[in-house]
């Protein structure tokens, strides 16, 4: 991916740009928590957006994607605002990193990647975190990770219209190898979790489903767990966000607030607990334990928070009749893939079965992806 980034800088601008990259990220248990002020357990992986950079010494960015086969120039206010979107994150970045105030001029660019795109793999932040890492750097900007990572969030919710979470965005920037990571997303410690389950493969199936409709429906999720802990706040004005709230407070408003929200909240409120039970059995080493509360996960993603689909549904289905330890929808939902844990002794067959029954269902493969934990944002 280098080389070819190289050569079309080359190409296109002439003579060459310094290289930086961050990656895309699993999540092994704590979905739809991260805006509830709950846990998250993300780690980057080993597929990343890549950009070769250099100042220009103007007031222009002027940018080249290699994955979409398009040029974009534009400048740096708020009018300027470029029509596509994998420009539009990128000017992002550059607004949002001025707002913090930190220095941003031109730069010409040239960015390709590997993280397959709808996926629920954070391709997006993969790509606002590259930006953020390299614009601090290059302007010699002294904004902390933490306030990079912002940085990317705030460029969906302003620029991208998703209002998402910390998660994503935190996992590309932080990201450790061979370290899964515990985020606390309210109080935004978090802890370095090395993670090497002996005997076992984390992949992932990815159902190539990716809904039009998705960001639309993420934001509503939102709202309606917003509208869940507004109700209980009115009770227990100590609860900020979900997570501070009891099961039984949520019982309390049930007659208050819509059927959905409930069911919503519902699902954030258990997962709350599943996050804290994962951690709990990695340190004993019990897989049986995590394995059994991502199948919870999914049945709660599925029922009760409604952002799988019939593709995911089939392949969490065909992970329990193999005995796959554990399985679950991955990332905010309507498509993308799943995340399984699986014995490496049933893993040849479960694989060879899964893409054999979803071809012969939906008329194409999963593709597969193994796992592998790796670094975050980083200077090549
Ligand atoms: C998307 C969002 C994250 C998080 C997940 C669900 O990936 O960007 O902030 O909410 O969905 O866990």
């Amino acid at each position: 991916m280098k080389t070819r980034i190289a050569e079309v800088f080359q190409k296109q601008f002439g003579g060459e740009g310094a290289f930086f990259a961050s990656s895309g990220r699993i999540n092994l248990i704590g979905e739809h928590t991260d805006y509830n002020g709950g846990y998250v357990f993300p780690g980057a992986i080993d597929k990343c957006l890549m950009a070769e950079i250099r100042l220009n010494g103007t007031d222009k960015v002027r940018a080249f994607s290699i994955d979409c086969d398009d040029y974009c120039e534009f400048g740096l206010e708020e009018a300027d605002k470029p029509a596509a979107l994998w420009a539009r994150y990128i000017f992002g970045v550059c607004r949002e990193t001025r707002k913090r105030g930190g220095k941003v001029e031109g730069f010409d660019t040239v960015l390709a990647g590997d993280v397959p795109l709808g996926a629920g793999l954070s391709s997006s932040a993969a790509l606002e975190s590259t930006y953020a890492f390299a614009i601090n750097e290059l302007f010699g900007n002294k904004i902390g990770s933490f306030e990079l990572a912002r940085i990317g969030q705030s460029t969906e919710h302003n620029y991208c219209g998703v209002n998402c979470g910390i998660m994503d965005q935190f996992a590309s920037v932080h990201g450790k190898k061979d370290n899964l990571m515990l985020l606390n997303c309210k109080t935004l410690e978090y802890k370095y979790y090395p993670f090497n389950p002996v005997g076992y493969k984390l992949v992932l199936l990815d159902s190539c489903v990716k809904h039009e409709l998705a960001s639309s429906a993420y934001n509503k999720r939102r709202a309606s767990c917003e509208n869940a802990a507004a109700a209980i706040r009115r009770r227990h004005p100590e609860v900020e966000f979900l997570s501070d709230a009891h099961r039984l407070w949520l019982e309390e408003v049930k007659g208050e607030i819509p059927a959905e929200d409930f069911l919503r909240a519902e699902y954030v409120i258990g997962e709350l607990q599943r996050v804290l039970d994962v951690c709990d059995a990695l340190e004993r080493g019990d897989y049986e334990t995590v394995g059994e509360m991502m199948y919870q996960t999914h049945f709660g993603m599925s029922k009760l928070y409604e952002v799988s689909c019939e593709e995911l549904d089939f392949l969490n289905r065909l992970a329990r009749l193999h005995g796959v330890t554990g399985s679950r929808v991955m990332g905010g939902g309507f498509g993308g893939c799943t995340i399984n844990l699986v014995k490496e002794e049933l893993y040849d067959a479960f694989i060879a079965d899964a893409k054999k029954q979803f071809a012969a269902k939906f008329g194409h493969e999963p593709k597969v992806y193994d796992v592998v934990i790796s670094d975050g944002a980083r200077r090549l």
